[in-house]
């Protein structure tokens, strides 16, 4: 009797699974790569959002920063002055675009008091007819202090808390300024800076820069800009006693009729920086009123529309583009982390505990 033939794999068929193995090993690499396992030190978009918590504290539901704020609802009319510099559809003339918004105030802490920063912002969603979506974060504030992720990531750590005292200690972010000379026409700014007693007499800036592209394909670097229609007057400082003026203000305001912005395109001269968000372009340069944001309905963030609105500044529609400016990409992987924390926690969904409830 013949002895049975001991069955082997081809040679090929090991290297197949050789092969299959090392693909992946490589996946399993990238993905360790990316979210930061591999090098325990390299900056991830966690450790800046845990960075951010650990200076505005841990309020579930709520955005890691720019916490506290209300969501807007109204539209973008455009006049038409901006169609020649880019093929965006709602920049066409007599083009009305619904827009969902939030006006907020920077800092983790949801039940920060108004009058804590002297700073507001203003965020965006424009939803396109034809399904696109344009969504940016802007700041009443001409300039941003640092202009990278490592930089912004090293500032949260110079002014974290100190466990002793809860209060950051004063020598680190004097260290911190100190090593980053490119914060010092954001700490010139600053010190001239008073908190608003309103939101809506506030001019809200994209800071970064971005790209507009032209039909016949040129580009055009532009910062832009929502400028109040609302007179400063009557701005006569906050409320003493309530730290909840701003939605209060806006109340009161949205009852007398709408409000409006005119969303002010600044073009770049030859040679101004467009990658870097700490340099102000000269008050010169061209500007163009694209048209008029008009705001006519408040509602609260904690079921409001804009609650599960992520503001990442990079979605932008055809005829707009990010430029290289390094914040760009970093905001939008920060701003991913956030959201996914906050939509992912309780008191989050309709049905389960609102996050104000949850507040001691
Ligand atoms: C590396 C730099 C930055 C980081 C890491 C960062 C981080 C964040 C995070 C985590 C949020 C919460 C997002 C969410 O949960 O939806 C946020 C909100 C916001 N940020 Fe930034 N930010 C940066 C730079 C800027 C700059 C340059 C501006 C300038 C205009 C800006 C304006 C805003 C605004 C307006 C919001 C509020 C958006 C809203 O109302 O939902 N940020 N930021």
């Amino acid at each position: 009797m013949q002895e049975p033939e001991t069955r082997r794999p081809p040679a090929h068929a090991a290297w197949r699974w050789a092969l299959i193995g090392l693909v992946v090993a490589g996946f399993a690499a990238a993905f360790g790569y990316v979210g930061g396992w591999l090098a325990p030190g390299r900056l991830t978009p966690k450790r800046i959002v845990d960075a951010l918590q650990a200076n505005g504290g841990e309020h579930p539901g709520y955005r890691r920063n720019h916490a506290k704020g209300m969501c807007v609802t109204g539209r973008f009319e455009s006049n038409g002055s901006l169609a020649t510099y880019s093929t965006a559809p709602l920049f066409g003339p007599g083009s009305s675009t619904p827009v969902v918004g939030r006006l907020a105030i920077p800092g983790g802490n949801p039940y920060a008091a108004d009058s804590s920063i002297p700073i507001r912002s203003f965020a965006l969603r424009f939803d396109l007819a034809d399904g696109e979506q344009w969504r940016t974060g802007m700041n009443a504030m001409p300039v941003f202090p640092v202009s990278t992720a490592k930089a912004f990531y090293d500032l949260q750590v110079a002014t974290h808390p100190d466990p002793a005292t809860g209060k950051p200690d004063p020598a680190k972010p004097k260290a911190f300024f100190a090593a980053h000379p490119e914060t010092a026409a954001f700490l010139a700014w600053v010190k001239t800076a008073r908190p608003s007693a309103s939101y809506v007499t506030e001019t809200y800036e994209s800071i970064n820069a971005f790209y507009l592209r032209d039909a016949a394909g040129e580009r055009h670097a532009v910062r832009w800009k929502a400028v109040p229609e609302q007179p400063p007057a009557g701005d006569g400082g906050p409320a003493a006693g309530d730290p909840d003026f701003l939605a209060a203000d806006l109340a009161k305001r949205l009852g007398e009729g709408p409000l409006r912005w005119h969303l002010r395109m600044v073009f770049a001269a030859d040679g101004d920086p467009v990658d870097d968000a700490t340099k102000v372009w000269p008050d010169d340069r061209q500007t163009v009123d694209a048209g008029t944001i008009v705001i006519d309905h408040m509602e609260a963030q904690d079921d409001g529309p804009c609650r599960d609105v992520n503001y990442d500044p990079t979605i932008l529609p055809r005829g707009i583009e990010v430029s290289g400016d390094p914040l760009l990409v970093a905001r939008s992987a920060a701003y991913a982390d956030s959201y996914l924390r906050r939509t992912s926690e309780e008191g989050h969904l309709p049905g389960t505990a609102s996050p104000k409830e949850n507040h001691p």
